[in-house]
């Protein structure tokens, strides 16, 4: 069975809840915005396409709950969920990205039905896209990597994190695909184990070799010969090519670099920011409790602080490429990244 991270089914969101994985697969269903919102909060959903994707579908479902009968009525409702939907993660673009795509199409419209049936299918029309450019990206992407790699990766950036097929574990699916024979290695990622409870997960359902290490494990894997290449995926990626993703990937990308391990970058262009600089981004405060314990259990002392940055970022110097739907952009950055946006 393919896994659909999320999807639009009868005037509702159909959501993965990602944080009964590994144990249990279980599907939640929204006809409230809010409750989209609050998914997106509390990692129900996570990983930046999908959180995109969710932004869209939640101001569907605003559109469809609004009692509105005059387009600025709708319009100005539609504003009020983009806020709620919009604040509750700061750092993946890609959700600012899906909530400004269905706001336009909104304005675009003329009469209040018109809005309505035209971000439902916009938002729907983004779930089909983000599956196919997550095909050319793992096409695009397949060609650097040999026959019997084995491939680190960090955190979820797979099928999960994207409506399906994913974008870092996209490449990975599709040079398997290609017939070469890989091997994954997956780090832990805590503190809420997306690596673990996810990437392991879906990369063992579609029977893909994958073992799992602890974060601390990645220097010894990689000073012993036992990681080839490195592909992640990212949350923002700016115009110099300076690139947020869960936190750990800058230590992992720092790592590679000492022992010259290849480490890749995979995302759809929905990721890039080319407006913002490094002192504009917001990395993303999370709460203690995620670093006090694992699960239900306390493995810090009551009233420790706490620093749980939920993002960092990885210096272009650090990266050899970033795989994306309309190729691969190489360093200097500042000027594959533009040509990239040509091709669009
Ligand atoms: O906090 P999360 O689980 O939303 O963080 C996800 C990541 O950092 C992913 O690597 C990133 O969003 C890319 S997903 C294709």
């Amino acid at each position: 069975m393919v896994l659909r991270t999320v999807e639009w089914k009868d005037n509702s969101v159909v959501m993965i809840d990602q944080t009964k994985l590994p144990n249990t697969l279980e599907y939640v269903t929204y006809t409230d915005y809010n409750q989209v919102a609050d998914a997106i909060r509390n990692l129900v959903v996570r990983g930046a396409p999908a959180i995109g994707v969710s932004g869209a579908f939640g101001l569907a479902l605003a559109a469809l709950q609004s009692d509105a009968t005059e387009k600025d009525e709708l319009i100005s409702f539609l504003e009020n969920s983009k806020k709620i939907l919009f604040e509750t993660r700061p750092t993946a673009v890609n959700l600012a990205w899906g909530l400004n795509k269905i706001m336009q199409v909104a304005n675009q419209a003329i009469t209040v039905d018109e809005i309505r049936t035209n971000v439902v299918e916009t938002a729907k029309k983004m779930a089909e896209e983000d599956i196919q450019i997550n095909m050319a990206m793992g096409k695009n992407g397949s060609e650097l990597f040999d026959d019997n790699d084995t491939i680190m990766t960090h955190c979820n950036a797979g099928a999960l994190a994207t409506v399906g097929y994913g974008t870092a574990l996209g490449v990975i699916r599709a040079t398997k695909d290609s017939g070469k024979n890989v091997k994954v290695i997956a780090t832990e990622t805590r503190p809420v184990q997306q690596g673990s409870r996810l990437t392991a997960f879906e990369l063992k359902h579609d029977g893909i070799n994958v073992s799992l290490i602890p974060d601390t494990a990645v220097g010894y894997t990689m000073a012993n010969g036992l990681v080839n290449k490195v592909v992640v995926g990212a949350d923002r990626i700016l115009r110099t090519g300076h690139v947020y993703n869960k936190i750990g990937t800058y230590q992992v990308a720092t790592m590679a670099k000492q022992h010259n391990i290849p480490f890749y970058v995979a995302a759809p262009l929905s990721t890039f920011d080319l407006e913002s600089r490094p002192e504009d981004v917001i990395i993303e405060q999370r709460k203690a409790s995620e670093v006090t314990g694992i699960g239900d259990k306390r493995t810090a002392p009551d009233g420790i602080d706490v620093i749980n940055p939920a993002f960092d970022m990885t210096p272009p110097g650090l990266i050899s490429g970033i795989i994306t739907e309309n190729g691969i952009a190489k360093p200097p950055y500042e000027e594959s990244i533009k040509k990239l946006f040509k091709a669009n």
